[in-house]
């Protein structure tokens, strides 16, 4: 039997949980929030859908129950404030900081032994307040934003190449922030074709720059930030972790050395499998991409600064 809590019933926390049931990704997914009634709702409404679309998985919400989350082999963490428009990732800092960090100690109580997904913003600040609070060995705590924004950078490549979303690889390392993250375009290909040979100089710059500013343009046309390719993510991270998939997904991960970097959560290709991440892979990076590395991990260093411990 396995185990998914997902911590913060809200737009992501939810989606993620919906698409983790439908796929049965887990046998059981239980969702925790601190708004009365609206885990209970939300799971009750999904479970509506079971025999409409024939899902096995079964859901169930609670308000402020941890023993109900007890022995998860995933917590994802979700609780917390969205960005607004107008407002970075790094802006939330302040109040999630103190949720995070309360739901991590709370969570670890019932469930000693899962492997923590951190989703909250900034992510990840949140996934290295996360290896603070915890002290849990390395491997178990996995930031998600890689795995949004790459699914992102292959959106927006798949539109410039007139081509199947499903065609295109693609992958985005770094710190999950407008100006932090390196979506790799040298890497990116139509089919095993470099898509640099197939889209001039300033259409690639283009995608690019769409990529990195992807989440500030839905909050935008939002009002808040998204939650459909958000929650889907966050299951394909939950997913690889379950099905001990050993599947290469960018996520923030602590490193301890890896990219000349120590002491920092951030975007860098993970093997993710049984237990979390198994493997840091270590791809070679051009002078380019080393100093744009370089600038990422020291704006999230700096953010890492402010957190309240
Ligand atoms: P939301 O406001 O829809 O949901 C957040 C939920 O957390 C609310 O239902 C709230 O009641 C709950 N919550 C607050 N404090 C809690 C606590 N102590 N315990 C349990 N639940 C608590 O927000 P949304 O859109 O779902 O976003 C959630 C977080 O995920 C935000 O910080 C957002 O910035 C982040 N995010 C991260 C992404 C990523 O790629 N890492 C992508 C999209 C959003
Ligand atoms: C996103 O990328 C804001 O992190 C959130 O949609």
């Amino acid at each position: 039997m396995s185990k998914v809590t997902v911590v913060g019933a809200g737009n992501v926390g939810a989606t993620a949980a919906n698409v983790i049931a439908i796929r049965e990704v887990a046998d059981e997914v239980v969702m925790i929030d601190i708004k009365e009634g609206v885990s209970e709702g939300k799971a009750m409404d999904m479970m509506q859908t079971a025999n409409l679309l024939d899902m096995n998985t079964k859901i169930s919400g609670v308000t402020n129950d941890y023993e109900a989350t007890a022995n998860s082999d995933v917590v994802v963490i979700t609780s917390g404030i969205p960005r607004k428009p107008g407002m970075t990732r790094e802006e939330l800092i302040g109040v999630n900081a103190g949720i995070v960090k309360q739901v991590t100690e709370s969570v670890l109580k019932h469930s000693p032994n899962a492997v923590i997904v951190c989703v909250s913003n900034p992510m990840d600040t949140m996934t290295y307040l996360i290896h603070k609070v915890s002290g849990l060995p390395k491997n178990r705590i996995i930031g998600m934003g890689g795995a949004l924004d790459s699914s992102r950078f292959k959106y927006y490549l798949s539109k410039a190449l007139g081509a199947n979303p499903n065609e295109v690889e693609g992958f985005v390392i770094g710190g999950h922030g407008d100006t932090t993250m390196i979506p790799m375009r040298r890497y990116a290909t139509l089919r095993g074709i470099p898509c640099e040979t197939l889209l001039d100089k300033e259409t690639m710059d283009k995608v690019v720059a769409d990529t990195m500013v992807g989440g500030a343009t839905l909050t935008k046309l939002l009002g808040t930030s998204a939650w459909y390719a958000p929650g889907a993510a966050t299951a394909e991270v939950v997913e690889a972790v379950i099905h001990d998939q050993d599947a290469i997904i960018p996520c923030s991960a602590l490193l301890d050395g890896e990219y000349g970097e120590k002491d920092l959560c951030i975007g860098v290709p993970c093997v993710l499998g049984k237990g979390g991440i198994k493997k840091i892979i270590e791809i070679d990076l051009n002078e380019e991409e080393k100093e744009l590395f370089a600038k990422s991990a020291a704006a999230v260093h700096k953010t890492n600064e402010a957190l309240p411990c």
